[in-house]
């Protein structure tokens, strides 16, 4: 079972709202979706997760191949059911992960060889296999294995891999033996409008149930990722969900909504909450700060989050000077709940016909790019 609605499309531009049914419950769209990589989202339980807001969360196919391994995964009845997160999940496919993380890749029309960045062993992906594992995962949606070329390469390498691409997202489909779950088809093309524009027909024209913007967020400066965002929406179906992998900022995703994007996934929530960098509604705060030692302030007067509610700007100062794990939870649920808050903000200004003025709104008043 799976199911998209468009419920609300804006007047003034593409940003749209929607809902998403899956056998492990409803995600309403736009929707931020925090990363969980081995199955859990570093530092907060699923109550928690659940409390801020999330709807559905990430893992990644590569490392829980590695660790625990899918047959592990499968017997405890599939990665929601592991994790007692228990609502929709969604697994990336290994193609992004091997390129990042994975030593010494080969890569030829079967698949990718590559070593393992734990024990460098050798190891083999292909679309066959890559499905094979998210089936035994078990997510509510799986992505097809593409290659993420990395940013710059030459436009004739960037052509035999988006075509490369595209016959490994038919081998996808086909190896897909469960009816349960979604698979989404991924658009590449680098920064190249000819080629992503010929990746949208070709991946577009496959039987998906959506269809995601991969090769984005590399390493090309913002304004190009904006401006291939809002050329590809034109060439992806309106009826199926659309997911821009990897980003971003939160005015990265507003930018995106704007432009008709329906779902994005990012690390640098909880990474950078880890590293003493919260979001916040009037702009970035390092909570590592000498000026923050004796203030009794929240992180975010307006932020409703359990960490915003209980804690002073002081005492996480103090917790994350001293190495307290407690330190990486609540920065991680207070970014987060930044997020998902967002989102759920973007939303219902679509669904009232403000979208663009709430977008206008934030980012006339501060910026989260760069650092
Ligand atoms: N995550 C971020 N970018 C990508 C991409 O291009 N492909 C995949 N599979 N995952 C991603
Ligand atoms: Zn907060």
């Amino acid at each position: 079972m799976f199911e998209f609605t468009l419920e609300k499309t804006s007047e003034k531009s593409k940003a749209r709202a929607g809902r998403i049914v899956t056998p492990h419950g409803e995600i309403e769209t736009p929707i931020f979706m925090p990363v969980g990589t081995v199955g859990s989202v570093k530092g907060v339980a699923p109550r928690e997760l659940d409390e801020i807001g999330a709807q559905i969360i990430l893992g990644n196919t590569y490392h829980l191949h590695l660790r625990p391994g899918e047959d592990t995964v499968a017997h405890f009845g599939g990665l929601a059911k592991f994790n007692s997160w228990n609502k929709p999940t969604l697994t990336d496919s290994g193609g992004f992960q091997v390129f990042s993380l994975a030593k010494l890749n080969k890569i030829g029309e079967e698949g990718v060889e590559f070593r393992s960045h734990l024990d460098g062993s050798k190891l083999f992906l292909s679309p066959e296999k890559s499905i094979e594992i998210q089936q035994k995962i078990g997510a509510d949606i799986m992505m097809a294995f593409d290659e993420c070329v990395p940013y710059p390469s030459e436009k004739i390498y960037v052509e035999k891999s988006l075509e490369l691409t595209t016959r490994w997202a038919e081998r996808c489909l086909k190896a897909k033996t469960r009816d349960d779950q979604a698979l989404f088809g991924i658009i590449q093309g680098g920064v190249f409008p000819d080629l992503r524009r010929r990746s949208a027909e070709q991946i577009c024209a496959l039987p998906f149930e959506g269809f995601a913007i991969g090769g984005l967020s590399v390493g090309e400066d913002i304004p190009t990722m904006y401006e291939i965002a809002d050329f590809i929406t034109d060439h992806m179906p309106a009826d199926k969900p659309r997911y821009l992998m990897g980003v971003g900022t939160p005015e990265d995703l507003l930018n995106g909504i704007e432009r008709g994007i329906d779902m994005f996934d990012c690390v640098m929530p909880t990474r950078n909450a880890r590293n003493a960098l919260l979001f916040t509604n009037s702009g970035k705060l390092h909570i590592k700060a000498a000026r923050y030692r004796l203030s009794d302030e929240p992180v975010d007067a307006e932020c409703g989050c359990y960490t915003c509610r209980n804690f002073s700007r002081g005492y996480l100062r103090h917790l994350y000077k001293t190495g307290e794990l407690l330190a990486l939870k609540l920065n991680s649920i207070h970014n987060l709940h930044f997020y998902l808050s967002l989102v759920k903000r973007a939303r219902n200004a679509i669904n009232n016909g403000f979208f663009e003025d709430f977008k206008k709104e934030i980012l006339d008043k501060i910026t989260f790019g760069g650092d």
